[in-house]
């Protein structure tokens, strides 16, 4: 019934949906590491969002039980006889879904990949395969659960600056259609592949860098659509609206888009310049700020643009030019090929100490005031303030102010630095400086527990009552004191 009524509501009533950021799992590695190394690294990121390109059943084994959203496909060379058979895309559905799930939390199946650009020959059989594959689902109950689509090269859309004036290639209407109204029925999404990269090399400078980065350009540089005066930032999100504004075109209004590729190379050789470790950084740091921040695009602002990052690890044995080796985050031993910088974006990849922050005490604020917020965050506030007492790394300097600053960091890291965590009534700031000294690690400071070393996660274990019933026991803390403080 959800579903039913879902689809039925105007895109904007999708508003209230959070956008997820996830990423591509691509296999073509020399090391590939194993599945659960994996996932190990993928907890350790907290990426909770990844997109296969296949069915691989020892990586959706070592998925099980995680509670990460996996979407799965249906490799190009399986859809002509998919799309062929109902029987055979049964089968596929038993084999590759049904013994994995609920364990494994499978959400949507691609099926295909860039199909009409890349093997054209199967595309009448396309929407037959989403069809059956999607009866195959509705059969065993799981077709609510699990959207049915199949994802685009968005070089299937022509003239698409200005968006407004966008259009599918009319070669592909006969399927288009058809397609875009079984997403509508079913409540799926289309898929889009958007690589501004791409078009910025292809552009021949008419797209300036900046605006292929998410850079800020000057007034007169940005792109403004004269039909519809929404002016655009970035070609991220020209190219999503060219997608809505494509599906209008064919009275198509109310389907959303989820971005299934999307990134930036950080290596390429003279062919590809701008193909830098800067320019990857700066791209994927500041897709995933734009993608979080839930900001939609101009034409449907607040509108979840959901993206998968291209990719996990860079494909060394992939063929071809050495950019194409290089859209990774991370190599096969799960070393990132360069630190975002995210802070302040929440949680996900926040391996960020290059614009690293600390929240301490206010200079000068008043004691009594950073006392209470210490308690507070020492009790209510769960955390981990086993490091304060007597004997412990940070018992040093035995003051208020050091320790509210350990307390009040330490608080600020749980929350994944979300905004409005450091503030403890106006006693607390956010500082650039690392205030770590001596054994004492500050959350976040290279080393401590706060950020991940070695694939541990970002944020402090929220379990953190054991430490505060250990502050709250007479023989640590002075009963008369009642809770931890300086002198
Ligand atoms: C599986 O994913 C769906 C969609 O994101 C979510 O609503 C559901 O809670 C998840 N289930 C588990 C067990 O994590
Ligand atoms: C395939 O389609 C035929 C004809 O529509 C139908 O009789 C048959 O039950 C279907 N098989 C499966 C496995 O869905
Ligand atoms: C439209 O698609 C057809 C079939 O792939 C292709 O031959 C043609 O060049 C495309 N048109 C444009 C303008 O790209
Ligand atoms: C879209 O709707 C308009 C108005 O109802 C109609 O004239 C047009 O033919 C439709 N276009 C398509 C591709 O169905
Ligand atoms: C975040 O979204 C708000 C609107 O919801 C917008 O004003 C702001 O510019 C966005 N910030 C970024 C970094 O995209
Ligand atoms: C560091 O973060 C601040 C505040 O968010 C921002 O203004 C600054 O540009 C960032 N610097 C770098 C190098 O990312
Ligand atoms: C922490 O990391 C930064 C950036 O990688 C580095 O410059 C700095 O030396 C490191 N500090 C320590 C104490 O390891
Ligand atoms: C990090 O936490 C683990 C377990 O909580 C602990 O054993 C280890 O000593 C801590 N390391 C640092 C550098 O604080
Ligand atoms: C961290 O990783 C390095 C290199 O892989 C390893 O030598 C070291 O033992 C690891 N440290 C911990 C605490 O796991
Ligand atoms: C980022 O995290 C990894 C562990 O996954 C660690 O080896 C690396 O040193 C961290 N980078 C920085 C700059 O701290
Ligand atoms: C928190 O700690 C308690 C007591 O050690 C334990 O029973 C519980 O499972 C833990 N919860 C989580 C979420 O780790």
């Amino acid at each position: 019934m959800a579903s039913l009524l879902l689809h039925l509501l105007p895109l904007a009533a999708m508003a209230a949906q959070d956008a997820f950021v996830g990423v591509n799992i691509g296999t073509a590695v020399t090391d590939m590491p194993d599945p659960t190394q994996v996932v190990a690294l993928l907890k350790a990121q907290q990426i909770r969002h990844v997109r296969l390109y296949d069915a691989d059943p020892a990586m959706l084994t070592a998925l099980a039980g995680t509670g990460i959203r996996v979407t799965v496909s249906v490799p190009n060379q399986q859809l002509l006889a998919i799309g062929q058979s109902n029987a055979t895309a049964a089968n596929w559905v038993a084999r590759n879904i049904l013994t994995h799930v609920p364990a494994t939390n499978i959400t949507a199946i691609s099926v295909g990949s860039e199909v009409l650009t890349t093997i054209p020959n199967a595309a009448p059989v396309l929407v037959s395969a989403l069809q059956y594959i999607h009866a195959a689902l509705t059969a065993a109950r799981l077709d609510s659960h699990i959207k049915v689509s199949t994802a685009h090269s968005s070089s299937i859309i022509l003239d698409s600056f200005p968006p407004s004036q966008a259009f599918f290639n009319r070669t592909w209407d006969p399927i288009m259609i058809p397609l875009l109204k079984f997403l509508q029925t079913t409540g799926s999404y289309l898929m889009l592949n958007v690589y501004p990269y791409y078009d910025y090399m292809q552009s021949h400078d008419a797209i300036p860098l900046d605006y292929a980065l998410f850079r800020p350009l000057p007034p007169n540089k940005e792109a403004v659509d004269s039909n519809t005066l929404l002016h655009y930032t970035n070609v991220f999100d020209a190219v999503v609206d060219a997608a809505y504004f494509a599906m209008s075109y064919l009275n198509f209004t109310n389907i959303p888009i989820v971005v299934t590729e999307s990134g930036w190379p950080s290596k390429g050789d003279s062919s590809d310049p701008d193909a830098t470790l800067d320019n990857a950084n700066t791209y994927n740091s500041n897709l995933i700020k734009h993608v979080l921040n839930n900001t939609g695009t101009p034409k449907h602002p607040g509108v979840a643009v959901s993206t998968y990052i291209y990719e996990l690890y860079n494909e060394d044995a992939r063929t071809g030019e050495v950019s194409e080796k290089n859209w990774g985050l991370f190599d096969s031993n799960g070393r990132p090929i360069y630190v975002l910088h995210l802070t302040g974006s929440g949680s996900m990849l926040a391996n960020d100490t290059t614009n690293q922050t600390f929240c301490v005490a206010k200079d000068g604020a008043d004691r009594k005031m950073l006392q209470a917020a210490l308690d507070w965050a020492c009790g209510p506030g769960k955390v981990d303030c086993s490091a304060m007492v007597q004997g412990a790394p940070c018992y040093e300097p035995d003051t208020v102010a050091a320790h509210a600053s350990y307390a009040f960091d330490a608080y600020y890291y749980k929350m994944a630095m979300a905004e409005g965590t450091c503030d403890f009534k106006g006693v607390a700031t956010i500082t650039t400086t690392d205030p770590s000294h001596g054994k004492c690690i500050f959350p976040g400071s290279n080393g401590s527990n706060g950020t991940f070393i070695n694939g541990t996660l970002l944020a402090p274990s929220s379990n953190s009552t054991s430490s505060v019933s250990a502050l709250k026991s007479p023989d640590i803390v002075p009963p008369q004191l009642g809770s931890i403080r300086g002198v």
